[in-house]
């Protein structure tokens, strides 16, 4: 593993699986390939759970650790080539990427995307730029179109709770009053694609996930229809990709409800968290036995521990 930006990073994901639980059991068994290196972790955009596992993640393999908020702390930064610098931004990335090379061993960037330009966001511009000029390991912390590890800690928790070989695993999209990022489902999607899982996905109309994302599955319309049967049922709003960054209105019976759980096979819920009490789920399904936000949650230390471990190792 060269950078953590995708699972196209991943040779083979049973393998980082596997990993991951070894980690699980014994999380300071590992400490001798952190010993003298340096994790920086830049921050674009907020965050708790990505922040903290990532640097119990790090401490636990016996590495240093660095955190900015660039947005707030750092010197505003110019992606362009060519640009007279002459307006609001401070300093260029070709700087900025190869500096906190010199202060780190692998980076960490959080960038969200603007939910303005498709085809820019898209493109990953900072976290690209950021490849390109740094001369360390990048992992992504939540880019503008992927959060792989938050999927890679979901794939954990699934494997950890899954009570059949091959689960139904459903991704619904949920309501949600401001307009929020297709990372996470974009993610999900293809890191379940890796996974021994069996997966529906289902939306209102209008709010399909790119077509590079969903190749391969029927993406439904009927939520209640999708919800049968489920084992898990990973709830998430997105903002549409279709109609680029508009949200929903009058859609709040999209809200997973106990009636909604009803209909599952006892299933499992799951979100990534922040999530949204009584607008994204209620309280009597985030409060119940079944909920694995919690859980996931937790798992995201071991996930990142795994991916640093990796980083570590290949870098002799
Ligand atoms: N799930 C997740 O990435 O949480 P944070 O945004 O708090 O890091």
């Amino acid at each position: 593993m060269k950078n953590f930006t995708s699972i196209k990073d991943v040779a083979l994901l049973d393998t980082l699986l596997e990993e991951a639980k070894t980690i699980k059991k014994n999380p300071y068994g590992f400490k001798s390939f952190g010993e003298n290196k340096t994790l920086g972790l830049l921050f674009f955009n907020p965050s708790l759970r990505t922040r903290l596992s990532m640097q119990k993640a790090a401490q636990n393999l016996g590495m240093h650790v660095m955190v900015m908020n660039l947005q707030t702390d750092g010197w505003t930064i110019e992606l362009e080539d060519g640009t007279v610098m002459n307006q609001s931004s401070q300093e260029h990335i070709r700087e900025a990427a190869a500096v906190i090379s010199q202060y780190c061993d692998i980076i960490g960037i959080r960038t969200f995307p603007s939910l303005k330009n498709k085809e820019e966001d898209y493109q990953e511009r900072v976290l690209s730029k950021f490849m390109t000029y740094a001369s360390v390991p990048i992992v992504s912390l939540e880019s503008a179109t992927l959060h792989p590890l938050q999927s890679f800690a979901d794939v954990i928790t699934i494997d950890e709770h899954k009570t059949k070989a091959t689960p139904k695993v459903v991704l619904s999209w949920a309501p949600h009053p401001k307009a929020l990022p297709q990372a996470v489902a974009n993610s999900f999607v293809q890191w379940m694609k890796h996974a021994a899982v069996d997966l529906h996905i289902v939306n209102p109309e209008g709010f399909d996930l790119s077509p590079e994302f969903t190749a391969g599955i029927t993406v439904m319309h009927d939520q209640d229809e999708v919800l049968k049967d489920a084992d898990f049922v990973y709830a998430k709003n997105w903002s549409s990709y279709q109609h680029y960054g508009q949200i929903a209105t009058g859609k709040g019976d999209w809200m997973i409800t106990a009636k909604k759980m009803q209909l599952t096979n006892n299933g499992k819920f799951m979100h990534c968290l922040p999530v949204r009490r009584n607008v994204v789920v209620s309280d009597a399904v985030l409060d119940s036995n079944n909920s694995l936000v919690i859980a996931q949650a937790n798992n995201r230390t071991y996930a990142a521990q795994a991916v640093l471990l990796n980083l570590l190792k290949n870098e002799g």
